[in-house]
């Protein structure tokens, strides 16, 4: 051998434990399924394999979104440091870029075989979707409320954004929309509910001629978004409706097209949407409609006991944690808004024991289908969006999926 070469293979051990030596310090020891200060900055895991071979990620040097997700105790991120390695309890166990482990399939683990296994087929199981979630996914924090209440400045991840990530600079005019509307749950009956089993309608031409109707009103909770009608499409898409969830442009503009028995629930984009529900809250005339991208509801048919607001954290979380969207300083910006479908799936991660999801899914391959359940537009009108970034999207939705912690009706995503 050479003494080059010698050399070399003497300098080479050195030099990688020389590198572990100085990553140590930076090694974390997260434990299982408990929140790290540090975890939301490393979105990207590596694990430590055997022989103390640490390898280096190339994704870790990509522009990772490590903004500061500002939140109770968690700190804000350090910057992006290329070295700087996530060590798992489990060595086998391997997470994406975002958090999720990478090996998904249906199966559970020991501990929730125990508590689910011998439940019945159609019981509704406990916790079962944050429990799942939290399986692949371990910074999974169910605790988020479902809608904005009085004490809603409490909310540090969500105080500190402008919409849509948050409600900064709105709060004079939430807490005079929240003095009137008086209630900030789903009711009685569902928020006693024990095991509530919940179904997000997409608005998706694949729920076309399933007859699902009657499947999806079985779940305790229905979800609709903006204008999606049922009047007409009920064999398909069922009658009942407990959330219809809505920004001022999706919403339905005929007063008669309004369900009865339904919580109006707004989702806020950017902040004049807050100023247009304050007007339909308080039934104000709307003058001027600048600002909107199509036009908006005049009049909304609900007594301000059946608006909520929902909290906007799913936006932000959904964003920023699961899909891994763009930061962008924490501020609305190209291709870093995720559509409402995903913001309700989100909502229903942590408001709900079981999730199902219908109607969801384009399918690009067939052009001529329908993109809508309830209009002809056909798929091909789908355009690049600026806003949303659908085949990311799609990602986050599928890894759901794939870990059985949704149920895809419509076998769309
Ligand atoms: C499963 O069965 C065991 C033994 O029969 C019982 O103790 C336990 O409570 C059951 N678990 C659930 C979640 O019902
Ligand atoms: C659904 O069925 C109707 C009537 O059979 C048909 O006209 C329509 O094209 C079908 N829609 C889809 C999306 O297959
Ligand atoms: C969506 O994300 C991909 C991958 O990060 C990126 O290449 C693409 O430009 C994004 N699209 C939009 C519309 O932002």
């Amino acid at each position: 051998m050479k003494p080059t070469h010698k050399l070399l293979f003497v300098l080479c051990p050195m030099l990688v434990l020389g590198f572990i030596y100085y990553s140590s310090g930076k090694l974390h020891l997260p434990v299982w399924g408990q929140k790290s200060p540090e975890s939301d900055a490393e979105e990207t895991a590596v694990a430590l394999t055997k022989g103390a071979e640490v390898k280096r990620n190339p994704e870790l040097e990509t522009d990772i979104p490590v903004g500061p997700i500002v939140g109770s105790g968690t700190s804000a991120a350090p910057p992006n440091d290329p070295l700087s390695i996530h060590v798992v309890s489990s060595p086998s166990k391997m997470y994406d870029k975002q958090g999720f482990l990478l090996q998904l399939d249906t199966k559970l683990t020991p501990e929730l075989a125990y508590k689910y296994g011998n439940l019945s087929e159609g019981v509704c199981k406990p916790g079962y979707a944050a429990a799942k979630m939290t399986a692949i996914y371990p910074k999974f924090m169910k605790a988020a409320p479902l809608f904005l209440d009085r004490n809603f400045k409490r909310l540090a991840k969500v105080s500190s954004h402008l919409p849509p990530f948050g409600f900064k600079t709105q709060e004079r005019i939430i807490d005079s929309i929240l003095t009137i509307t008086k209630n900030y749950g789903l009711g009685e009956a569902l928020d006693s509910l024990s095991c509530k089993r919940c179904i997000i309608v997409g608005n998706g031409g694949i729920l076309s001629n399933k007859s699902l109707g009657s499947r999806i009103d079985d779940y305790d909770v229905v979800v609709r978004l903006n204008e999606a009608p049922v009047n007409g499409y009920s064999k398909d898409v069922g009658t009942k409706t407990t959330l219809r969830i809505t920004y001022p442009e999706g919403a339905i503009q005929k007063p008669e097209s309004y369900e009865k028995d339904s919580l109006f629930v707004f989702s806020a984009f950017k902040p004049l949407d807050f100023k247009w529900l304050k007007h339909m809250v308080f039934k104000e005339k709307l003058r001027g409609v600048e600002g909107f991208w199509k036009s908006v509801a005049h009049y909304v048919p609900r007594e301000p006991t059946e608006i909520r607001i929902l909290n906007p954290y799913f936006i932000q979380e959904a964003a920023f944690q699961f899909i891994g969207l763009p930061f962008n300083n924490g501020l609305m910006g190209r291709g870093n808004i995720p559509t409402l479908g995903t913001v309700a799936i989100t909502m229903a991660l942590h408001n709900c024991d079981e999730v199902a999801v219908a109607g969801f899914g384009y399918d690009m391959s067939t052009p001529y289908a329908p993109l809508h359940y309830y209009e002809t537009v056909k798929m091909s009108a789908i355009k690049e969006s600026w806003t949303h970034n659908i085949s990311k999207e799609k990602e986050f939705l599928r890894k759901l999926v794939k870990a059985n912690i949704i149920t895809d009706l419509t076998h769309g995503i």
